[in-house]
């Protein structure tokens, strides 16, 4: 069953083809990044209006890469939610669309999920586990126990972890997207344990996170020592990859699985990776990650989700749209 994944929740256009929810054929993104640059992040109207340029030629790029009509196609999934509403109308009304026009069935997925399902197209799921969904616009940590079963542990109660690489970016005077941008930065960073960024603690008890206070001694430290700025983006992602690794090994405490799943744009981070492997290995966890170019947003990990979804019968309705605000 070959699934074509679409994904226009914020300033990527994907697509992809999946073939039962395993392997991966073909993946293209489009990506506005270079316009939302101009402006230092993502202005909605815009994506909006790049969603609806690139969607056609993405989709029928990603068929072809994959040899396949469309025709071909034995299903569409599409992020439903959430994300930026005029962003999502596109990738929903395309999906419907094609899936009417060809007669196959439509699955709407939720985009945190579909980025967990990125793992699936390396191996099969294994169950129980811990997931962690870091993204520019959540931070996630979920007990997942079974497909369609995630329970929320801990959410960010401000800045998402994507986030404050993009703030600290802007603070730091690099560009949108931050993290890559910081990620190379703090490569440059000479060995200063003086310069670090406070770790937000939370009660004993909390799985939840908080990155406003790394964002605000961060404003401070980038006035005090403006020519130290290799090191103060190596001490934003060290603060980062902290809290995560914290706030598992709290989690595991109450839910000492075998399993850790990592997903989200801040997957792709190097430290995190490794700091996450660290911990994973000191518990005897195994630490499953998305490779780099599946960590952000990509129409493969929706079509991965899309699979599991639609052979349980799951579809989108006639009258159903993007569902923004979408908890998990
Ligand atoms: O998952 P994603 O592509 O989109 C959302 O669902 O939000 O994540 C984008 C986020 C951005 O905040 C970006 O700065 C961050 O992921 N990101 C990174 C890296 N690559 C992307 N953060 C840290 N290090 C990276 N290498
Ligand atoms: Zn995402």
């Amino acid at each position: 069953m070959r699934i074509l994944g679409i994904e226009t929740s914020c300033d990527d256009t994907a697509a992809a083809v999946v073939e039962n929810g395993r392997h991966l054929i073909s993946s293209l993104r489009s990506s506005s990044a270079a316009i939302q640059q101009k402006f230092g992040g993502v202005v909605p109207e815009v994506a909006a209006r790049e969603h609806v340029l690139s969607i056609l030629p993405t989709v029928r790029d990603a068929l072809h890469a994959a040899g396949m009509d469309w025709q071909d196609v034995d299903g569409v999934a599409v992020t439903r939610g959430p994300g930026l509403i005029g962003a999502l109308l596109v990738g929903v009304t395309f999906a419907k669309s094609v899936g009417s026009a060809l007669n196959r069935p439509v699955v709407g997925v939720h985009h945190l999920e579909a980025h967990l399902y990125a793992n699936a197209l390396i191996a099969p799921i294994q169950f129980p586990a811990l997931a962690l969904i870091v993204s520019g616009g959540h931070t996630t940590l979920a007990y997942w126990t079974d497909h369609g079963q995630l329970a929320v542990l801990g959410e960010t109660l401000d800045d998402a972890a994507g986030e404050a690489f993009d703030k600290g970016a802007r603070i730091l005077g690099l560009p949108y997207p931050g993290g890559p941008a910081i990620e190379r930065l703090a490569d440059q960073a000479r060995p200063d344990r003086s310069i670090t960024l406070p770790v937000a603690r939370l009660g004993a008890d909390s799985l939840n996170f908080s990155f406003s206070g790394v964002k605000t001694r961060l404003r401070q430290l980038a006035a005090d020592v403006p020519d130290r700025a290799p090191e103060l983006a190596f001490a934003l992602q060290e603060a980062v990859a902290e809290a995560l690794t914290r706030n598992i090994e709290r989690a595991y405490e109450k839910y000492p699985v075998a399993h850790l799943y990592l997903a989200g744009g801040v997957s792709a981070n190097r430290r995190v990776r490794e700091k996450l492997g660290d911990w994973a290995s000191r518990r005897q966890v195994t630490l499953h990650v998305p490779p780099v170019e599946l960590c952000t947003d990509n129409g493969a990990m929706v079509a991965a989700l899309g699979y599991y979804r639609l052979t349980k019968g799951e579809r989108l309705g006639r009258e159903e749209g993007p569902q923004t605000p979408w908890p998990l």
